[in-house]
């Protein structure tokens, strides 16, 4: 058995503090990463797969801040951009001047094998009002961005989603997992709270599910985004979709690999206050159902 570690939506280098289901607290994310550098040296897993808003705000220096952080957690991770993360021109070169060295290859979508598991992480872009995909957000959805998503869609772009055929088609015979901030499908009805904040999905994740399934050795999809819990079986690939980093439950995922499946468990921080510091009472849905918080994948 060996073990990867799955955090999402840490959103470092800000000093901003506010609301979304639960309060969501980046000023204290670098107590949080000096608790789970504590907690990752016992756990010793292989790398940790970080599902996107890395840096929370739209600077070059916010970048290489987040890399700071996410390089003294002490072992080597993969990062992809979420919708914090590549928003300006300029932002996916900022992404890579801080990262590149720690992927495969220079690219802001790339995949690796690691051991007996493959993995394929994509780089969604925006969808605008008019219909442009573009790797950039649309003015007016970058101006409210640190407040609300209104209007903010995002897909993965027809030229990934080619490539990323033409990848799975290359090597079928590995396990397979797919890495992107943005869940391929949408919260459950059942996680469903009146007035809860729903960061989204994807708007074509309907046609990934689709390619995917073409591709037998596809097992699962790991994402963040929505600052929730949750794992949806779609029809043989389990998404996993891991809350955020400051906000509660402050949870990740320990996922342990086996010759011939995958076993999801979830791990709070050995340090309790800063889960406790975010709930609002009431809201502790956001941590999911016990269907939400482990999962058995066979290959
Ligand atoms: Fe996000
Ligand atoms: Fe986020």
């Amino acid at each position: 058995m060996w073990r990867f570690a799955h955090l999402s939506d840490p959103h470092l280098a800000s000093d901003r503090d506010g609301v979304w289901n639960n309060r969501f607290l980046c000023t204290m994310m670098p107590e949080v990463m000096a608790c789970l550098r504590r907690d990752l040296a016992l756990l010793r897993p292989d790398f940790i797969l970080a599902t996107g808003d890395i840096a929370s705000t739209q600077t070059r220096a916010a970048m290489l801040e987040a890399q700071e952080m996410m390089d003294s957690l002490g072992f080597p991770y993969y990062p992809m951009g979420g919708n914090h993360d590549f928003v300006l021109e300029d932002s996916r070169k900022w992404f890579l001047e801080a990262f590149a060295k720690h992927l495969p290859a220079p690219q802001t979508y790339y995949s690796f094998c690691h051991k007996n598991l493959r993995f394929i992480a994509l780089d969604a872009w925006w969808l605008w009002q008019d219909g442009t995909v573009s790797k950039v957000s649309e003015a007016s959805v970058a101006k409210g961005l640190e407040k609300t998503l209104a209007g903010a869609r995002w897909v993965v772009p027809p030229e990934q989603l080619t490539w990323l055929d033409s990848e799975l088609a290359k090597q079928t015979d590995v396990p397979t997992a797919i890495a992107v901030h943005y869940p391929a499908v949408p919260i459950p009805q059942r996680l469903h709270r009146p007035a809860f904040k729903n960061g989204g999905c994807l708007q074509n994740g309907d046609l990934l599910v689709e390619i995917l399934h073409r591709h037998k050795q596809v097992k699962a999809i790991f994402s963040g985004h929505v600052h929730i819990n949750f794992i949806e079986d779609i029809n043989g690939i389990v998404q996993v979709v891991t809350g955020a980093l400051p906000e509660y439950p402050v949870e990740y995922r320990d996922v342990q690999v086996f010759d011939d499946r995958m076993e999801v468990y979830t791990l709070g921080l050995s340090d309790t206050a800063f889960a406790k510091q975010s709930l609002i009472a009431g809201k502790e849905w956001t941590k999911g159902d016990p269907q939400d918080r482990r999962k058995t994948i066979q290959f």
